[in-house]
Order: structure tokens, then C-alpha cells, then sequence
């Protein structure tokens, strides 16, 4: 009986993850729900963004349903944007963000591509620091991180060659032309594992080449995998080709619990409204059961919201009028 701990966060966080729960019920499985506190209103509350408790909570279950928490751009004394530590903590290195086409005019047709991102290093190492009017940001890139994140590409590209039926098609993206030490290591490392998986198309691109060309032939990309900072900008952006950060769904996996996360913030625009999208927490949840050894189950519930969204019930992010909880009810109407 796996135990999912919930985290729901800040924001629409607590809109989206309530809404999950919701349909991972309706799909009747043998799950244990437990849940716990992170974000900006716990550390106003408690003093910590992401306490023992919560740790010690995600650290027992067998996977963590995320949902969003805040986090102010400057510097508040004693805060640390709990997701950001929750992947160092469980050294969840391996950030995977599916981007595909969805049933409506929101979504561009034809795309359906696995973005990659290295998750515990790069530029949100933390290693920032001020000298005066100077501020440095440390970039840190190491062989061994490298090497593990483009192998979970690789047998990501080998599995999805297989489900899909067609060739594996690599693409490391980087700027090893102007950050030749940093990146020219990780393109090194990029190469050399790639060429462990003869059966793998490998393509290298320039993050900025990459960035217009997620724009202008999305079609054409299969797995892209990039280092963290580049990774988490060009999914943001590729979420856009087909309904925006409101659909986007993730997995963080690596050695500790796996964290299950739609791709979206807190959207403190919207907050508190009912109006936001859970497709992103949904699609979450269904990466959530696969990894959880439920493929049938994601199936389902993958069906359920492409089969609601098709029927023209979607949240106004997607031009439809639907409320979170009216598009929760309509995919639990059809697993049901
Ligand atoms: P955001 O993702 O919260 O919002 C960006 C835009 O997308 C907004 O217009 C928002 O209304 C829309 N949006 C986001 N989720 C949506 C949903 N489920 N349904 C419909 N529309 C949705 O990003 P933003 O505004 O840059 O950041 C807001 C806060 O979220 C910040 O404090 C930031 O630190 C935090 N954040 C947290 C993340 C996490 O917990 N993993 C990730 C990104 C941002
Ligand atoms: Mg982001």
C-alpha cells in the first residue's frame, strides 16, 4: 500500500493538490495519503519553509505530490525556496518534464518531447555570494553529475524508442562555445555517454539555437537534456506550445523519495479564485503512478483529462470557463 505524502504549499498549490487527491480517489487504488507543510506561509507560521517534519513525513512515503510554494526575490533571513531543497536533500538530480500536444486550440499539434533537467547543480548550486557592488553566482558542472543526468536521458530516450515505435533521438543542448570550461564538460560527458547507447540519434544544440527552435519546429525534438538553470527556462517556454505552465507536469527522481510537481508556481494572481488549471497536477499524478508501479492506472487518468479537455471543458488559462473544481469533476465523472 504505497504512501503518497502531499505537500500542497502555497498558492494554488492548495487548489491543485486537493483536486488530485480528489481523482487519485476516484481511481480506487490501494492509496495512503499523508499531509504535510512547506512553503512561505509555514515559515511565517513555523519559522521554517520546510520542517523536520515535513522531511521526516516525505521521507517515509514512497513518493511526495508537490504543489507550489513561494518564494520572494529578495533575501529573507532563514528562507530557502523548499522544492530547491527538497531535490538536494533527496538528491533527486533527474528533473523530467514531458511537453506534448493536448486536444484544443490552446495546443499546437504534432509535439511530443521529453525535456531532461539536471536538477542539483549548474547555477542553483547556491553558491552565490556579494564582494561590495559585485555579485557572483558560481556555476558548478562535475563529471559524475553530468554523466548521471545524460544517462537518465538516454534510457528515457531507449524506452520511449520502444513505447513510441520510432528512433531515439538525443539532443544535448548547452553553450560550450562561450562557457567552454563548464559546459565544455558537460557537453564531453553528454558525448561520451551517449556513445554507450549505439542506438541513440545524437544532435547537439546551442541553448540560444535551442530556445528559437522549441519556437519554430518543436516537432522535431524527441528528448532534449540540458543543465539546470537552461532546463528549467526552455521547459517553461515549451510548456507555452502547448497550454502553458497550467498543463505542465514533472518528476524529480534520483536516490531519495520521488517528487511529483507540476511545473507551474504559486500564481499568486490567480490564488484563491478556484480558477486554477489542474491539469499540470494531474498529468504529475500520472508520471506519480507510473513510477509507483500503477502504468494502468496512469493510463487512465492521462485518458480522463485528454478526453475532458477534448469535450471543450477547460480553466480560463485555456480559454474555456470551467472552475478547478468543475474540471475535477468532469475527469472524475469519466473515470467513474
Ligand atoms: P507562476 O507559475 O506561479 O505563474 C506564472 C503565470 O502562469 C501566472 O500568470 C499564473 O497565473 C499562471 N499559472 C501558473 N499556474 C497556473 C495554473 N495552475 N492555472 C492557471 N494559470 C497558472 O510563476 P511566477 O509568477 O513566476 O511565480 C510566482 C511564485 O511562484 C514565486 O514566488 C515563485 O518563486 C514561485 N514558484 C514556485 C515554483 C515551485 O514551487 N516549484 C516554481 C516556479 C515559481
Ligand atoms: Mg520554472
Amino acid at each position: 500500500m504505497p504512501t503518497i505524502c502531499l505537500i500542497p504549499g502555497d498558492g494554488v498549490g492548495q487548489e491543485v493538490i486537493p483536486a488530485a487527491v480528489e481523482v487519485l480517489q476516484t481511481l480506487q487504488l490501494d492509496l495512503t495519503f499523508v499531509e504535510a507543510e512547506a512553503g512561505f506561509a509555514c515559515f511565517e507560521k513555523h519559522g521554517s519553509a520546510l520542517p523536520e517534519e515535513t522531511l521526516a513525513l516525505a521521507r517515509q512515503s514512497d513518493a511526495v505530490l508537490f504543489g507550489a510554494t513561494s518564494s520572494p526575490s529578495t533575501v529573507v533571513a532563514g528562507y530557502r525556496s523548499p522544492i530547491l531543497a527538497l531535490r538536494r536533500e533527496f538528491d533527486l538530480y533527474a528533473n523530467l518534464r514531458p511537453v506534448f500536444s493536448l486536444p484544443g486550440l490552446f495546443s499546437r499539434p504534432g509535439i511530443d518531447m521529453l525535456i531532461v533537467r539536471e536538477n542539483t547543480e549548474g547555477l542553483y548550486s547556491g553558491r552565490e555570494r556579494r564582494e561590495g557592488d559585485t555579485a557572483i553566482a558560481e556555476r558548478v558542472i562535475t563529471r559524475a553529475g553530468s554523466e548521471r543526468i545524460v544517462r537518465v536521458a538516454c534510457e528515457q530516450a531507449m524506452k520511449r524508442s520502444e513505447a513510441l515505435g520510432r528512433p531515439a533521438v538525443l539532443t544535448v543542448v548547452h553553450k560550450a562555445n562561450v562557457l567552454k570550461l563548464t559546459d565544455g564538460l558537460f557537453r564531453d560527458c553528454a558525448l561520451k555517454v551517449a556513445a554507450e547507447f549505439p542506438e541513440i540519434k545524437v544532435n547537439e544544440l546551442l541553448v540560444d539555437s535551442a530556445a528559437m527552435k522549441l519556437v519554430k519546429s518543436p516537432q522535431s525534438i524527441d528528448v532534449l537534456v540540458t543543465t539546470n538553470l537552461f532546463g528549467d527556462i526552455l521547459s517553461d517556454e515549451a510548456s507555452a506550445l502547448v497550454g502553458g505552465l497550467g498543463i505542465a507536469p514533472s518528476a524529480n527522481l534520483g536516490m531519495g523519495t520521488p517528487v511529483f510537481e507540476p511545473v507551474h508556481g504559486s500564481a499568486p494572481d490567480i490564488a484563491g479564485q478556484g480558477i486554477a488549471n489542474p491539469v499540470g497536477a494531474l498529468l504529475s499524478s500520472a508520471m506519480m503512478l507510473e513510477t509507483l508501479g500503477e502504468p494502468d492506472a496512469a493510463g487512465r487518468l492521462r485518458r480522463a483529462v485528454m478526453e475532458t479537455l477534448a469535450s471543450g471543458v477547460c480553466t480560463p488559462d485555456l480559454g474555456g470557463a470551467a472552475s478547478t473544481e468543475q474540471f475535477t469533476r468532469a475527469v472524475c465523472t469519466r473515470l467513474g
